[in-house]
Formats: C-alpha cells, sequence, structure tokens
C-alpha cells in the first residue's frame, strides 16, 4: 500500500530546556507568532494527505487535547461578539483532522513513544512528525516531498537535512549512496555519532515514513544512546532487512527545541507576515544601530 494516511507525532518530553515555561504547559504549546508550534506540524501532516493523527503525549499534557478539541464557551463567546475570523480560526482547529491522543506512561525514548503506536497504526506504512523540527516550505510541505517520494519507490523513508560536521552528535546520521537529485539509497543510519565517526553530515530533521515491520523490531530493540530505546536503532535494523531511503528536504529548518532556533523561527514567521514585518524590520534597524558602535 503506497497512501500513507496516518501520522504519529511523540510530544511526551518534559522540554528541559525550556524550563521554566515548560514546567506546567507542554512544549508544543509554545507560539510561534500565535499559534502553538503543534499546530504547525499538525497542519504540515494535513496539507500531506494525513488523515488520522496520534499524538502521543506524557504528563501536564492536557493543554494540547483541549487546543485540538471544541471550547464551545468561546466559540459562542466569538459568534455573539461578531468576531467571525477568530472565531473560524478557532473551529477549524477543533474540526482540521480525526486526533486522538495516547499517554507514554514512561519516558523510555523516541523508539518507545512509536512503539505506543503500535495498535494505532496496525499493519500500514506511517508517518513520524518530530515536534522540536519546523520545516517551513509554504509551496510543498516536508512531509508531502516525502509522500510523493514513497508513492513512487514504496520503501522507508526519512528526511535529511546537511548540518555542519561540529554538529552531527546532535543528529541521526545517515550513510548510503546518492541515487537521484535529492534522493539516497541507505546501508546505514548511526545515532548522535561523533564528528570523526559521521560517515556524512547528512542528518534526519525529524520526518519519517516508516512500514509498519519497525514495530517487531522496537519491541526488541534494547536501550541505546543516552539509556533511551533509540528510533534510529531500530530503522538501522529495518534498513538491513528491507532497505531504506533518505530525502534531502526542501524547506528552511527551524529547531525550535532550543532556545536560538525558537527565536529565529518567530522572526522568520514574523517578517512573512503582512502584519508584523514593517514594524520588525524598523525595530531591528532601531537596535542594531543602538548597539553597532559609530565608526570615528
Ligand atoms: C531525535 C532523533 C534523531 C533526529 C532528531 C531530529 O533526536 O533521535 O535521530 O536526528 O530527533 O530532531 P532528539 O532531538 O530527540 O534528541
Amino acid at each position: 500500500m503506497r497512501t500513507i494516511r496516518k501520522a504519529i507525532i511523540p510530544a511526551a518530553g518534559f522540554g528541559t530546556r525550556f524550563l521554566p515555561a515548560t514546567k506546567a504547559q507542554p512544549k508544543e504549546m509554545l507560539p510561534l507568532i500565535n499559534k502553538p508550534s503543534i499546530q504547525y506540524i499538525v497542519e504540515e501532516a494535513i496539507a500531506s494527505g494525513i488523515e488520522d493523527i496520534l499524538i502521543i503525549t506524557g504528563r501536564n499534557k492536557r493543554a494540547i487535547e483541549d487546543h485540538f478539541d471544541h471550547n464551545v464557551e468561546l466559540e459562542n463567546f466569538l459568534k455573539k461578539q461578531g468576531k467571525l475570523d477568530e472565531y473560524s480560526e478557532v473551529l477549524k482547529i477543533a474540526t482540521m483532522a480525526d486526533i486522538h491522543f495516547i499517554r507514554q506512561k514512561e519516558q523510555l525514548g523516541l523508539g518507545h513513544a512509536v512503539l505506543c503506536a503500535r495498535c494505532f497504526v496496525g499493519d500500514e506504512p506511517f508517518a513520524v512528525l518530530l515536534g522540536d523540527d519546523i520545516i517551513d516550505n509554504p509551496s510543498k510541505p516536508a512531509l508531502l516531498q516525502m509522500v510523493e517520494q514513497y508513492r513512487q519507490y514504496g520503501k522507508t523513508v526519512v528526511g535529511v537535512q546537511p548540518v555542519p560536521t561540529a554538529e552531527v552528535s546532535k543528529y541521526g546520521i545517515i550513510s548510503g549512496r546518492q541515487i537521484g537529485e535529492a534522493l539516497y539509497e541507505l546501508d546505514d543510519l548511526i545515532e548522535k555519532p561523533a564528528p570523526e565517526e559521521a560517515p556524512t553530515n547528512l542528518a534526519i530533521v525529524g520526518r519519517y515514513i516508516i512500514h509498519p515491520e519497525i514495530f517487531a523490531i522496537l519491541a526488541e530493540t534494547k536501550p541505546g544512546r543516552g539509556g533511551e530505546i533509540q528510533l534510529t536503532d531500530a530503522l538501522r535494523e529495518l534498513c538491513t532487512k528491507q532497505g531504506m531511503q533518505a530525502l534531502a528536504l526542501q524547506g528552511e529548518r527551524h529547531d525550535i527545541g532550543d532556545k536560538w532556533g525558537y527565536i529565529k523561527a518567530i522572526l522568520s514567521f514574523a517578517l512573512r507576515s503582512d502584519e508584523l514585518r514593517d514594524k520588525l524590520t524598523a525595530f531591528l534597524r532601531e537596535q542594531l544601530q543602538e548597539r553597532i558602535p559609530v565608526a570615528p
């Protein structure tokens, strides 16, 4: 089957890099302008043809469930006030897709989170989208680029982008040979290698289309790097059994799990917004003038 209907969005982490903001709310609800970051991910999935989404949550994740549910009181209020744009915006979120939730009871790693989706996925290929990676491509969403690839080849595919060599140890890194302009046939994947061990600088950037045989492998996968059950370790085995591809994704990637990446994402979205662009550029100009010393 070459249609990808289901997607998993793991959202069970503690968000330690954003404490204390994430003490009582999930990091996926931190806003990029006026939308929580997880909404961008859900919208990307829907724009890529996904019909059913499973969000894997942990403790403190009620806000995510509420966000994608109706808020009848708010809807009625907006309607009564005649705020119809806001009303349809709020209504859209609650009706955009079939969104389901499951709780990962222990945080044993990304591989374990994906394994929690076994019953939901059943026996069909599925997508995984990681919330820390926003890949901004207004003309073709990152996951859609992969869905189109998958339609053609029918192989498990991971989304990659080049990263500086000094940063390879933050990512899953692929090894393989290039078979098309942006396409690689893989022979291995390594989770967070040291720069001198990395076979390439092509990093997995939080987008996957995976065959369901991964679940049997994940059920047997031992904790790997960081003592966690790693999705990359299970993919490595799946690659040996079935082969695998990587697609270099087009789009500006923001690692919003990182404070600097988060700020850059906000600035980048603001610079594209008709409402904010001019104000932001004027403000930045002013700030820079104050900070850059005037030449003598
Ligand atoms: C996870 C994956 C890693 C991938 C990265 C992308 O790591 O394990 O392979 O490259 O996401 O963001 P994490 O960032 O959760 O440590």
